[in-house]
């Protein structure tokens, strides 16, 4: 179908003025049309009608003067319970707020596996830098993660199943590099760029240099950063934290403690008495070959 030109042209009541003002009227309307698909402008947009739109506020992560401390945004009140990060449902009222507590992540021991050192007035230590010293917690704190006391006829039932769950998680995780019998011997730890080291060193045995709970924990944690002048990767051994869970990396410490026992911790850390008894059924007993392993754990 064609515009109708013959019709406008023939009809009597469109005079000549009136036509004229019809095309400038479309011509304008195509070249207005033209421009609605113009330059793109780093220019604020035109405001017509400002209204709300700008209005003093604070943004987030920004300095105010107003509050004492200096930020703009405030920290949660002490105790405050997430809500809304996941459906919590219990048979009280359908909240579980000991489950919800667990976001908050606020105990140090649990969550850091390291704890603020305290002077003996109970207020922290600061070191030459102002910030808080900590070191790492010496045992895991397994009252806490498992919600029962020591004491208790549960314990040994939720330990065992705790356990098992580490071993499961070790085994996932761990062996390729570390090795079954946490002597870095496992099938990747072998072609590793880092060679890995023998979990049966004096150093790595409760009581050792590195022989805190809380570092094997915060190992699992962060990894192992690589320093030094040309580091081609930043970590020799990565982080862990998102693979595993806090409970689920506390649980593969206490494995790695059960390897280490398993495998004979270091003499001296075992009292006179004791040592003597045990140095005679380790002779008795072959174990399994930790004839590379370094330290005092090897067959004495
Ligand atoms: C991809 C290989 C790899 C995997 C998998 C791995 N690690 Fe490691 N890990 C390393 C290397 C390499 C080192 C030695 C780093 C160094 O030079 O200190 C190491 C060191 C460690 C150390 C001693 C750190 C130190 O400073 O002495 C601990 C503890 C440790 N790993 C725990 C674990 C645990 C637990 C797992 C399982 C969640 C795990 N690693 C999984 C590669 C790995």
């Amino acid at each position: 179908m064609t515009f109708p030109m013959d019709y406008l042209r023939a009809t009597p009541t469109l005079s000549r003025f009136g036509r004229s003002v019809g095309w400038f009227v479309l011509v304008l309307g195509v070249v207005a049309l033209g421009g609605c698909r113009g330059e793109r402008s780093d220019n604020r947009p035109r405001q017509f009608f400002p209204d709300l739109d700008d209005q003093p506020k604070y943004k987030a992560q920004s300095g105010s003067t107003f509050f004492a401390d200096g930020r703009s945004m405030r920290e949660p009140v002490a105790g405050t319970v997430p809500f809304g990060a996941k459906p919590f449902t219990d048979e009280f009222g359908g909240v579980d707020f000991a489950e919800r507590e667990g976001y908050l992540k606020a105990d140090e021991h649990v969550f850091t596996g390291k704890e603020t050192v305290l002077d003996a007035e109970g207020k922290p230590v600061m070191d030459a830098a102002g910030a808080e010293r900590s070191m790492y917690v010496e045992r895991t704190p397994i009252e806490e993660l498992l919600g029962v006391k020591r004491a208790d006829a549960a314990f040994g039932a939720a330990y065992s199943d705790f356990m098992a769950l580490g071993e499961k998680k070790f085994n996932i995780y761990c062996v390729v590099c570390h090795g079954a019998l946490g002597d870095g011997k496992g099938t990747v730890g072998t072609r590793w760029s880092y060679p890995l080291p023998t979990w049966h060193a004096e150093q790595y045995y409760r009581g050792g240099e590195k022989g805190a709970d809380g570092f094997f924990f915060f190992t699992i944690r962060h990894g192992v950063p690589n320093v030094g002048e040309s580091v081609p990767y930043p970590l020799k051994m990565p982080s862990y934290a998102t693979k595993v869970s806090e409970r689920e990396s506390w649980a593969i410490v206490e494995y790695v403690r059960a390897l280490q026992k398993q495998q004979g911790s270091p003499l001296q850390s075992v009292p006179e008495r004791e040592r003597i008894e045990l140095e005679k059924r380790r002779s008795a007993t072959p174990r399994a070959s930790t004839g590379s392993v370094s330290g005092k754990g090897g067959v004495s």
